[in-house]
């Protein structure tokens, strides 16, 4: 019919709007960077104060809203069901979160996911470099987006079981997601000692951490480590201060005793609480000298 010739690709709109999204994408992962490099020091300090701090928060509080907030914002990276499928997934490691894993990074509970005041506290921070920081959220949005996560990944357990098998009831797939997913009890760091001997602490981190974070902590050399999603990953840089669930004493602590699920890093099976203490004023040596501290 026509004879014009028309560069179809050129012109199909959904590759523009593939660039917009990406070009939004790595803006708010470079904003995002900014706001934690300038303020991470002030959110989250400990699992105690992360709870006050959603405690204390007002606003209007639903899971519709929390939806909306998260279709919003959210849902590019972590898929309209949470199953970590968004249209940005592709170009980040690590991937967004599927939800429904239960594999939750940054959290203070033995099983299931972390409690709300944790949530609110990782959604805040972002979890650098690849999730962004979310400061702009009211109290009322940030209570409803943590409504809205613990939901789908309820929902997300529940569909696949059914999918698997599909005899099983909606509630009995119900109950198995409540009983895997929602929060299970604190954990409680040991009271902290007021002198910590540091060269013991380096003793413990040579035995026990070296082996992936390297002997100076740079963690460069171990390049076969992966995680669950079978992608490469490195432990962390622990001379950069860049933690994903902040890089106070009692953050570090709580990262070794919990571990990282969903990364190799590894929950040690029982650490005394001498070495606990010792091992995490060490790894602050690390980073703390490197800024010039001592
Ligand atoms: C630019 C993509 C992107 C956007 C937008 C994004 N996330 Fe994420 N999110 C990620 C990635 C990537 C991870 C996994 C990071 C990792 O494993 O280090 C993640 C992890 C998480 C986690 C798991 C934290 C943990 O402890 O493991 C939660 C919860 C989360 N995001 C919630 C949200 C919410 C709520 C929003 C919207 C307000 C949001 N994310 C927006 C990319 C994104
Ligand atoms: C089997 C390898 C392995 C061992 C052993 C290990 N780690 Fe890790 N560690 C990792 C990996 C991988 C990451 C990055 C996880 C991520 O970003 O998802 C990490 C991350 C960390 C972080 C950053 C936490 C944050 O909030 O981002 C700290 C701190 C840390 N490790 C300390 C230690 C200490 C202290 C020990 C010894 C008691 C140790 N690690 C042992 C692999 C290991």
């Amino acid at each position: 019919m026509s004879n014009e010739s028309i560069d179809e690709s050129a012109h199909d709109p959904s590759k523009w709007v593939l660039h917009l999204g990406l070009a939004a994408v790595v803006t708010m992962i470079a904003t995002g960077a900014l706001f934690y490099f300038t303020t991470r020091t002030i959110f989250g300090r400990s699992a105690d104060q992360a709870t006050a701090q959603i405690d204390r928060m007002s606003g209007v509080v639903s899971l519709d809203h929390g939806l909306a907030v998260y279709a919003r914002n959210c849902a590019m990276c972590h898929g309209a069901s949470g199953l970590g499928d968004g249209s940005a997934a592709a170009q980040l490691n690590p991937k967004p979160r599927d939800f429904s894993t239960g594999w939750f990074k940054i959290g203070d509970t033995r099983t299931g996911l972390p409690t709300d005041g944790e949530l609110a506290a990782s959604i805040r921070r972002g979890l650098f470099p690849t999730m962004p920081p979310w400061p702009q959220l009211s109290d009322g949005e940030m209570k409803s987006v943590v409504m809205a996560v613990r939901h789908l990944a309820i929902e997300g357990q529940v569909s696949s079981r059914l999918m698997r098998d599909p005899k099983t009831s909606r509630d009995a797939a119900l109950a198995t997601a409540h009983a895997r997913l929602d929060s299970g009890e604190r954990i409680v760091l040991p009271p902290r000692p007021l002198e910590i001997d540091l060269a013991r602490g380096k003793t413990y981190y040579l035995n026990n951490c070296a082996a992936c974070h390297d002997a100076d902590g740079r963690g460069k050399l171990r390049e076969d480590l992966v995680d669950n999603n079978e992608n490469p990953i490195f432990a962390r840089d622990l001379t950069s201060g860049q933690f994903k669930g902040g890089n106070g004493i009692e953050d570090i602590a709580m990262r070794i005793v919990r571990g990282i699920p969903g990364s190799p890093m590894p929950a040690p099976v029982e650490i005394s609480a001498s070495d606990l203490w010792e091992v995490s004023a060490y790894v602050r040596t690390l980073f703390t000298r490197n800024a010039g501290g001592n």
